[in-house]
């Protein structure tokens, strides 16, 4: 690894290490944030084993390159092999990897929070999932979205997508939703692996609270009982049911993605209810503990689903460090993929920037990963049987 040092203050300081990897922003940004505020981001529910296999269950599946194929499409410094196509081709991005929902921006960066990460989402052309929980209210992110294309990225063909909670109260829940379509957000990612917040043990310790000045902004309006200072108290309606999708279709026009995807009888469940996508997630290892990882759980849900009439997208998250690890998670049928602490990670080291970097690394990495592996297109990936799947090993190591 590249190790840049300051001669006259080598003795004085730490070396200086480029930043290279997810993981090294990930260090980085673990020497920057509090611990109370690092622990909110990084940790997991209970004993953390969802959150620590995730990363693992990539690991433990093997890649095996096919060679001599004219992969030079990809010399170009914008090679367009990478772009995909979503939602029926409504949309396009630079590379399969889209900025997953995750809340309070502002604790990794107290200035601009959600705004630097969309900046971000706009000059690498992909979409920013805004989580309900933003620290930023959802139409000044939407603005800004709007702002940076006209002005600074004309050609991003970057989308905004709003996450949505769904609460007891309905009526809140419903503003949420036309608030946003009225935004310009362009799908709506309903959440349905929260009806009730995980056990974090963490948070616990730390006796987790929002600082001064830090609240999740969206959960205020003035109808609504202010929760958005309280934010673990927001009252999620254990009561959401497969029913429930027909009155949220009711209200919007937007493609409907259901995010929190396990069993493959959900998948097909969710097919049957004629959404437009599902994310195949476990939160990120927060909600369930010793809940499946989600690169184990695809291709049972692709198997699930293949037979189905009706096509829908299948994206991931979960554990996604590497541009390998969205290799596999394409060869076996994903979509893209959506990251969490990466992003979050890059935002805490510096701000737009450091999540542009950390965009710009996966993306070359999925490059290099795609070109060693003998694929010209997103299709030959999937076409070219490239997996070794080992699901008995049962490595350990300690992230
Ligand atoms: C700090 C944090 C906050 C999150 N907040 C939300 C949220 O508000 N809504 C949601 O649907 N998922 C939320 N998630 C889950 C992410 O959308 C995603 O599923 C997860 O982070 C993916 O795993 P990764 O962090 O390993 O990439 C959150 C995750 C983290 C780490």
């Amino acid at each position: 690894m590249q190790v840049v040092e300051k001669k006259s203050e080598m003795s004085l300081t730490q070396p200086i290490r480029a930043l290279l990897n997810v993981e090294d922003y990930h260090q980085q940004a673990k020497g920057k944030l509090s611990q109370m505020i690092y622990d909110f981001y990084s940790t997991g529910s209970d004993d953390q084993l969802t959150l620590i296999d995730n990363q693992q269950a990539f690991r433990r599946i093997k890649l095996r390159p096919k060679i001599l194929i004219d992969v030079s499409s990809h010399s170009a410094i914008n090679s367009i092999s990478c772009q995909t196509q979503l939602l029926n081709s409504t949309m396009t991005i630079s590379f399969p990897c889209i900025i997953a929902p995750t809340a309070l921006h502002r604790l990794a960066n107290g200035e601009h929070g959600e705004l630097a990460t969309v900046r971000a989402a706009v000059a690498c052309s992909t979409i920013m999932c805004v989580s309900t929980m933003g620290s930023t209210r959802m139409e000044r992110i939407a603005e800004e979205h709007r702002e940076q294309i006209k002005t600074n990225y004309p050609q991003s063909t970057s989308q905004l997508w709003y996450q949505l909670y769904v609460f007891t109260n309905r009526q809140y829940t419903q503003r949420l939703i036309e608030h946003a379509e009225r935004c310009g957000y362009k799908a709506l990612v309903v959440t349905v692996d929260s009806c009730i917040l995980g056990n974090r043990e963490c948070d616990v310790h730390n006796q987790f609270s929002l600082p001064e000045g830090i609240q999740a902004e969206n959960l205020i309006d003035d109808k609504n009982s202010d929760f958005a200072k309280t934010y673990r108290q927001a009252p999620m309606d254990a009561s959401l049911s497969w029913k429930d999708l027909k009155w949220i279709r009711s209200i919007t026009s937007l493609p409907i993605i259901l995010k929190g995807i396990i069993h493959p009888d959900d998948a097909r469940e969710a097919v049957k209810h004629g959404v437009q996508g599902i994310v195949v997630s476990n939160h990120g290892g927060r909600q369930l503990d010793t809940c499946q990882s989600t690169i184990d759980a695809l291709p049972d849900i692709m198997d699930a689903i293949s037979g189905e009439h009706h096509q829908i997208d299948v994206y991931i998250d979960g554990g996604v460090r590497r541009g390998t690890d969205i290799l596999k998670a394409m060869a076996l049928g994903a979509k893209a993929v959506l990251i969490g602490r990466p992003v979050l990670w890059g935002l805490a080291v510096d701000g737009m920037q450091g999540v542009r970097n950390v965009l710009d690394i996966l993306k070359k990495e999925f490059r290099v990963a795609m070109m060693l592996c003998g694929c010209q297109t997103i299709d030959d990936i999937r076409k070219n049987n490239l997996l070794v799947m080992n699901n008995n090993s049962n490595i350990r190591s300690k992230l």
